[in-house]
């Protein structure tokens, strides 16, 4: 039986909520049949090349070998299991393998379910470390603006105040202390004034600081800003000064994505709670981490909960772990850092040029990132049927037109990428 492809994305128009898309004004949503390698199959059997990863995601690539058999594997033995009372051997493999990958003062590891959920669990550890010692009133959070760190309502209270619309949620949405982004660029030379502000920041707050947090080296969603490692240094730094804990959110950043394994790298710094999502899970099924040191454990588990306080029905949901730890089993053979200094090295050459165009405000590249920001925003619904003309999935916001490609793309694959930015550049009906 054939299907009819046109009825089913009417009804998805009518029906779906699709990610930061108006149901009254819905924009188009491409029928993807089928994935593979770095190529989507979309329902008039057209492939696309996929700059995105699914969104930082798939780094491996689509339909994955290895990552399906270790899929297939684990739902032969187990699908699911509840986590309260039991274990199980993916869960503890993981864990392994995310101790040995992170830096060594993180021991600690709490699996949920998706990257705003580990969001929630590290701002929460952070709270209830503090209250353990004795300290409730080092409750509130320092971050920086532009940043991102997920939709729920925890996560949101530290995403920048404009882009997150605060105001909608004003009423719920806990207050907390926005610093300014940092601003010298990645590459630059450091400007000390970078920090000044935040400086004042802990200076003014720490007693009421239970941590700072922050996207190391790159800010994604809020902005696609590539910062100078410096900052991070000094951020740390106060952080031990004043006795504020320090969250590194590298949910879009880890697993190579900035050209090393862990965008702390860059700062030669250790956080005390690091958030791991999208690249983890190989691109298979939602999943995240939270790691922490055995200071932050054993406080919160002598504090007067004598536990942790969250526990989700899908923790350490064995298929996903299985999928994860194949994918980071596939990241220590090492060749990601071929892969992702050949993308940055193709990156620097052909898409970094695109800053002379007179549409370009800036162009940034930093390992497999590139960005495009543009002088005026993009109209979407153009600009990606322009990209899905030319073969091509890139999915822009704002002025910003960004790709993060799969590791395994090919050179020519990454010309086609940067050949279609660079043409929409020239259309004037890709941009508002
Ligand atoms: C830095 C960062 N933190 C948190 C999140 C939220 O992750 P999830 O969409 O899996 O909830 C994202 C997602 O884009 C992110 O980029």
């Amino acid at each position: 039986m054939s299907i009819n492809y046109t009825d089913l994305l009417e009804f998805d128009k009518n029906h779906i909520w699709h990610p930061y898309t108006s149901m009254t004004k819905p924009l188009p949503s491409y029928f993807v049949k089928s994935a593979h390698g770095v190529e989507l199959t979309l329902s008039g059997d057209q492939s696309v090349i996929d700059g995105m990863s699914s969104w930082w995601a798939v780094i491996h690539g689509y339909n994955n070998e290895i990552l399906n058999n270790a899929l297939i594997a684990q739902s032969q033995s187990m699908s699911h299991v509840m986590f309260g009372g039991i274990t199980h051997q993916s869960a503890i493999e993981l864990s392994q393998k995310l101790v040995a990958l992170t830096p060594n003062n993180l021991t600690k590891v709490f699996i949920s379910d998706s990257g705003s959920v580990s969001v929630e669990v590290a701002l929460k550890m952070a709270i209830q470390y503090w209250h353990s010692k004795g300290l409730p009133e080092k409750s509130k959070l320092l971050t920086v603006k532009n940043g991102y760190h997920g939709d729920t309502f925890a996560a949101m209270s530290v995403c920048d105040p404009v882009n997150g619309m605060h105001t909608i949620f004003e009423k719920v949405l806990a207050k907390n202390y926005f610093a300014p982004a940092p601003l010298t660029r990645f590459g630059d030379e450091w400007n000390e004034r970078d920090t000044a502000l935040l400086n004042e920041f802990f200076a003014n707050h720490h007693s009421e600081l239970a941590a700072f947090i922050i996207e190391p080296i790159v800010q994604g969603a809020g902005g696609m800003r590539i910062y100078h490692p410096q900052y991070l240094k000094e951020a740390k730094a106060l952080c031990e000064k004043y006795n504020v804990l320090f969250i590194a959110d590298e949910i879009a950043t880890g697993f190579g994505r900035t050209g090393k394994l862990f965008a702390c790298e860059w700062a030669d710094i250790k956080p005390d709670i690091l958030c791991l999502g999208k690249a983890l899970t190989g691109g298979y099924m939602s999943l995240a981490a939270t790691l922490t040191t055995e200071d932050v454990a054993h406080v919160i588990s002598q504090g007067d909960a004598g536990c942790f306080m969250h526990g989700p029905t899908f923790m350490a949901n064995p298929l996903a772990c299985a999928v994860a730890n194949a994918s980071l089993s596939i990241l220590q053979t090492g060749k990601w850092q071929q892969q992702v200094n050949r993308i940055e090295q193709q990156l620097i050459k052909q898409l970094l040029p695109l800053s002379n165009h007179h549409r370009v405000a800036d162009t940034r590249v930093l390992g497999a990132i590139g960005v495009v920001e543009a002088k005026q925003a993009v109209n979407v619904a153009n600009i990606q049927k322009r990209f899905v003309d030319m073969g091509v999935w890139i999915r822009p916001f704002g002025k910003l037109i960004y790709i993060m490609p799969p590791y395994i793309m090919s050179e020519s694959d990454l010309s086609q990428l940067i050949e279609a930015i660079s043409t929409v550049l020239n259309e004037d009906n890709c941009f508002v």
